[in-house]
């Protein structure tokens, strides 16, 4: 599988709970990247690589979204076409990098990864494009932030295996046509509300990833144990899966600071659920899986708001992240686990996260819920 190109993580791009680690080049330091004592952020990257589940059948979970695609894949090979254009989003590190990858090895072509920053200039996506091979797969990563030039480009090439290029300079300028094969663009995004129309409706198939459940995320973290020859059991498994915020990155980094203290703690030592947890809480691992930011915005509504409703400029403009990072990366996970509210007047921490952060509710908040 032949792999170019390497993301350039860049100062805008939105850096999650650490989840956001990048996977290829320099790896993204984030606040839970803060939990690294012993392994470099290039070698965390490095790590992910290799725990990669290479098959479909290893990937857990996202049921939904392997059944549209074990379908998809299997009516392009009986039709001996290319697999559809796909566009995979969700929150960072649950799976779509992985599933790109898994995707191109199942349709047994290569897939060509690069970013959508890295595509400049015109000749850097047409050089990509002239070299794919029938069916092979180009994954952009971070699609919502292709260059207007690139994605003018990417229209023709998409719909109608064409690249359109201008040819010299003035009025000799002239535009060229050259044709492609059949090719798969996979484009995976944590926004893709920032995705142009034109760009979004040239995707066949349009995918979101989901939050992984605990017995999913349990499962993930014993693969990697396996992979990483560490012992642990179902339970020391699931005390890491349950801090992991959903998140398959999320658990897999937990389990090797849990691995470290078990090293340095208890050499030897079988990771069992009072190792898990002692670890994790060593290391100020919050028990819902919250990481800084979640805790700061949850922090932000209840201290500076008292439970009133916040509007999301609001909120961003009071912590300093950015408003369209707190809507597609933070607040899923946190409406997902209660512990926060969107209602017609602004967002608004439950009572839920209130307790969860050491406040008491305030009776009123509980009357506007209702
Ligand atoms: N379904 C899964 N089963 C097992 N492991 C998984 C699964 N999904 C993700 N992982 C693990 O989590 C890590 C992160 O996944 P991946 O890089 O694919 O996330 P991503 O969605 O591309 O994130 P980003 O938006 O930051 O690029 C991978 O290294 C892989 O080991
Ligand atoms: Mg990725």
């Amino acid at each position: 599988m032949a792999i170019i190109s390497s993301k350039q993580p860049s100062p805008d791009s939105p850096k999650p709970g650490g989840s956001n680690g990048k996977t290829r080049g320099r790896v993204v330091a984030a606040p839970d990247d803060l939990l690294q004592p012993s392994a470099s952020l290039e070698e965390a990257g490095r790590q992910e690589e290799t725990l990669r589940p290479q098959k479909l059948k290893e990937y857990v979970g996202q049921k939904a979204l392997k059944e549209v695609l074990e379908i998809a894949i299997k009516a392009a090979q009986a039709r001996q076409e290319a697999l559809d254009h796909l566009l995979l989003y969700g929150p960072p590190g649950l799976g779509k990098t992985t599933m790109s990858l898994i995707l191109a090895a199942e349709m047994g072509v290569e897939c060509k990864i690069t970013t959508a920053p890295a595509l400049e200039r015109p000749r850097d996506i047409a050089g990509l494009l002239v070299t794919l091979k029938p069916g092979d797969v180009l994954f952009i990563d971070e699609i919502h932030r292709l260059p207007r030039v690139t994605e003018e480009i990417l229209y023709p090439a998409m719909e109608d295996f064409r690249l359109d290029i201008t040819v010299g300079k003035g009025q000799s300028a002239r535009m060229r046509s050259i044709p492609l094969h059949r090719f798969t663009l996979i484009g995976a995004t944590t926004r893709v509300g920032a995705l142009s129309s034109p760009l979004r409706d040239r995707f066949g198939i349009i995918q979101r990833l989901q939050f992984y459940e605990l017995d999913e995320l349990t499962q993930i973290v014993l693969r990697t144990a396996q992979l990483l020859n560490t012992p642990t059991t179902e339970a020391g498994a699931s005390e890491i899966a349950r801090r992991a915020r959903g998140t398959p990155r999320i658990a897999n980094r937990l389990l090797r600071r849990v691995r470290d203290f078990v090293e340095v703690r208890a050499k030897g030592a079988t990771i069992d659920q009072p190792l898990a947890a002692d670890a994790l809480e060593l290391f100020k691992v919050d028990p819902c899986g919250l990481d800084l930011t979640d805790r700061r915005l949850l922090t932000v509504m209840i201290e500076n708001f008292a439970g009133r409703p916040v509007g999301l400029e609001t909120l961003a403009a009071a912590t300093g992240e950015d408003a369209q990072t707190i809507e597609e990366v933070y607040e899923p996970y946190l409406l997902q686990i209660g512990y926060l509210q969107r209602t017609s007047r602004g967002r608004i921490a439950t009572p839920a996260a209130w307790k969860h952060l050491g406040y008491e509710p305030p009776s009123q908040q509980m009357a506007f819920l209702r």
